[in-house]
């Protein structure tokens, strides 16, 4: 398998698209990059030693939300990457890319996953946290003409602590809780700031009556 040229394959199907119409262009293709560079990571951290499965890894990573919006994006993603990559690796590399597809997003279902399902899905949904979260959120408030109090609200709402705390739940490795745990410290710093500031205060309060 040629990971340069899969990579290539990836941005021809999905770099010009869009998921949906408060998404930016490209987002399942540039998600897709980051889970893939975030699986490698993680796998390299839960096991240093075997890297027998980082092709299938980054490739799964990449394709994993290429049917996003048809859904079940999962079996019709399936469906898809069988297309694609059916001359460019070997029908066992493929059973096993469409395996991890399949199950990337059956969270918390079953503890017999193989390593590389369990760590695509932490990896996918640790991409949604930190900057990331708010990268999207702001796009979002974007396409829909809101102001930063539209933000302001989203990220204040107990909805947002509760989706928060389910994310983390479904986590499976132990490292994957920490670098959830980082990117969410970051979260609540930003909120507070953003909380601050989008009011026109004045957040360091060293600052003020010097
Ligand atoms: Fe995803």
């Amino acid at each position: 398998m040629d990971i340069n040229r899969i990579k290539e394959l990836a941005f021809a199907k999905m770099g010009k698209r869009k998921p949906h119409n408060k998404r930016e262009e490209g987002y399942i293709f540039y998600h897709g990059l980051r889970t893939a560079e975030l699986a490698i990571q993680l796998r390299e951290m839960i096991d240093e030693t075997d890297n027998s499965k980082d092709n299938i890894i980054y490739a799964a990573s990449l394709f994993h939300d290429i049917a996003k919006g048809i859904e079940p994006h999962n079996e019709n993603g399936c469906i898809l990457v069988e297309q694609v990559l059916k001359f460019e690796c070997s029908e066992e590399e493929l059973r096993e890319i469409t395996e991890i597809i399949r199950y990337h997003n059956s969270r918390g279902k079953s503890e017999n996953w193989v390593k590389e399902i369990r760590i695509v899905q932490d990896a996918d949904m640790l991409d949604h946290m930190g900057t990331m979260d708010v990268w999207l959120n702001f796009v979002h408030q974007a396409f829909d003409g809101k102001s930063v109090n539209a933000s302001i609200d989203f990220y204040n709402n107990k909805m947002f602590k509760d989706y928060l705390r389910d994310c983390r739940s479904k986590l499976n490795y132990d490292i994957s809780k920490k670098i959830f745990d980082d990117r969410a410290k970051f979260i609540h710093e930003f909120i507070d700031r953003l909380s601050a500031e989008g009011m026109g205060k004045i957040f360091n309060k060293d600052l003020i009556n010097r």
